[in-house]
C-alpha cells in the first residue's frame, strides 16, 4: 500500500486515503471512491482503527477488480459488491449462530483468542496467523453454509465425459455445494458443527480449489478473485467480535438455522443475541 501515500489527504472523512491514483497509478473512477466514502461514513466516530483498515483494503481490492473488469461499467460494480459483500456477511452470521448454538466452540476460539493477544490490546491482522482455531471454525462454517451454494452457472467448452455421462458442448452446469459438503462418503458427521476436524482428520483439506469435498470459493480459472480477501475480512472480523464481546442467546432459545432460498444463501431470521464487553473499557473508544 505504500505507492498509495503521495495522494493521501490529512483531514475530514477521507483522511488517509488517495485522492488521484490507485494502487497502480491509474486515475481513480468516481463511483470507487464513492462507494468506499459511504462505507467509511458507516464508520464515522469510531476510533477503531482496524475498522478502517479494512475499509481501505475493501477500496484498494475493488478498484484493483476494476482494471480487470471493464473500467465505469456500473454493472460490473453491482456484481462485485454483491459478490464480496452477501457472501462475507452471510459467513459472518452463520459462524455467530453456529457458535452460540455450541457454547463450547465459542469458549474455545475466545480461549485461542485470549491466550495470544491477552485483553489489553484489541486484535491486530498479524495475529490471524497463531488463530488456528478460529480459522477452523471459518472453514467448518463455509462447509455447512456455503454462500454460493450452486456456485455461479458454468458451461462446457467442449464435449466430455464425466461418470460415463456423455456432456455436450455448451452444457450449462450448475453444482450443489451444499450436497457435496454435507457428503457422508467423504465427512463424517458430516451435518455436525466440528472445527476440530480441520485440526485433526480432516487437517490436510483447504478451501482453495484444491480438494473437492470442500469448495466454498470455486475451483479452477472462474474461482472466487476475492478469496484472500475475503477470508482475512472474515477472520478479522470474527475474531474482533469474539474477542470484544460475550455474545448470549436471550432466553437461552437455540438460534433459528433455517436458510433462504436463493443465489446467496443468507439465514433466514436475523439471530437476536445479547453483547456484553469482555476488555478492559478503554478499548471501545467510548472515553
Ligand atoms: C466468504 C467470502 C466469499 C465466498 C465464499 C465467495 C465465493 C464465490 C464463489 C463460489 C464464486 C463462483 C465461483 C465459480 O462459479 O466457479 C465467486 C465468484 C466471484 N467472487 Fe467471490 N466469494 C467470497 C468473497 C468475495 C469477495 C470479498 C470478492 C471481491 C472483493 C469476491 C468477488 C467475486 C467475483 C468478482 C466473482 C465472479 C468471478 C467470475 O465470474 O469470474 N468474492 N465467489
Amino acid at each position: 500500500m505504500g505507492t498509495l501515500g503521495q495522494a493521501w489527504s490529512n483531514s475530514g472523512p477521507e483522511a488517509g486515503l488517495p485522492l488521484t491514483v490507485g494502487p497502480t497509478g491509474v486515475p481513480i473512477n468516481q463511483a470507487t471512491r464513492k462507494l468506499a466514502l459511504d462505507r467509511i461514513r458507516e464508520f464515522n466516530g469510531t476510533n477503531d482503527v482496524y475498522k478502517w483498515k479494512i475499509v481501505l483494503q475493501f477500496y484498494v481490492h475493488l478498484q484493483c477488480q476494476c482494471l480487470f473488469l471493464s473500467f465505469g461499467h456500473g454493472i460490473y460494480w453491482q456484481a462485485i459488491l454483491t459478490a464480496a459483500t452477501d457472501t462475507t456477511t452471510s459467513t459472518l452470521i452463520w459462524a455467530l449462530a453456529l457458535m452460540l448454538n455450541n457454547k463450547q466452540v465459542m469458549k474455545k476460539a475466545q480461549e485461542e483468542i485470549d491466550i495470544n493477544i491477552g485483553k489489553e490490546r484489541q486484535v491486530e491482522e498479524p495475529d490471524m496467523k497463531n488463530l488456528v482455531y478460529l480459522q477452523a471454525v471459518i472453514k467448518e462454517t463455509l462447509r455447512l453454509y456455503p454462500p454460493v451454494p450452486l456456485w455461479l452457472p458454468h458451461e462446457s467448452t467442449e464435449e466430455c465425459t464425466v461418470g460415463g455421462y456423455r456432456i455436450p458442448k455448451g452444457t450449462r452446469l450448475l453444482l450443489n455445494l451444499s450436497k457435496i459438503h454435507r457428503d457422508p462418503q467423504a465427512w463424517l458427521d458430516p451435518s455436525e458443527f466440528q472445527p476440530e476436524r480441520f485440526l485433526t482428520s480432516d487437517k490436510e483439506i483447504d478451501v482453495r480449489g484444491q480438494n473437492y469435498e470442500l469448495n466454498p470459493f470455486g475451483s479452477g480459472r472462474r474461482m472466487c478473485p476475492g478469496i484472500s480477501l475475503g477470508l482475512q475480512v472474515l477472520q478479522l472480523t470474527l475474531a474482533s467480535l469474539i474477542h470484544g464481546f460475550e455474545f448470549a442467546r436471550p432466553l437461552n432459545q437455540p438460534i433459528d438455522v433455517t436458510e433462504c432460498f436463493g443465489l446467496t444463501n443468507l439465514k433466514a431470521t436475523p439471530p437476536e443475541v445479547l453483547l456484553t464487553p469482555r476488555l478492559s473499557p478503554g478499548l471501545y473508544g467510548t472515553n
